[in-house]
């Protein structure tokens, strides 16, 4: 079941743990991820293996402490 088709998910903390397993699981069920942390390296991964289950994901890395860098995330993107 494709419950979140055509949704878009944003996920701050995507990187690991809890956030990196919800963005599988939304992934799963058809939504495509804006994937936020500030490790960008574990967010391109994350987003490859997204991918290699069909899912669409975009990153942006993303300190949550840096207003500028929050503006950036969800102004730009
Ligand atoms: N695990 C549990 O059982 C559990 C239970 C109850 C509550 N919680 C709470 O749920 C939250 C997540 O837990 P977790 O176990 O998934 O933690 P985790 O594995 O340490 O993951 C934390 C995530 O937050 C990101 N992050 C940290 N500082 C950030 C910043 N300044 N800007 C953007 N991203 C930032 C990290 O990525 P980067 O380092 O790449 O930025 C990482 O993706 C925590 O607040 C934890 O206290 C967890």
């Amino acid at each position: 079941m494709n419950k979140f088709e055509g949704k878009v998910v944003l996920l701050t903390g995507a990187s690991e743990g809890i956030g990196r397993a919800l963005s599988m699981k939304f992934a799963e069920q058809g939504a495509k991820l804006v994937l936020a942390a500030r490790n960008k390296t574990r967010l391109q991964e994350l987003k490859t293996e997204i991918e290699s289950i069909g899912g669409k994901a975009l990153v942006v890395p993303t300190d949550i402490t840096d207003i500028e860098s929050c503006k950036n995330l969800i102004l730009d993107h």
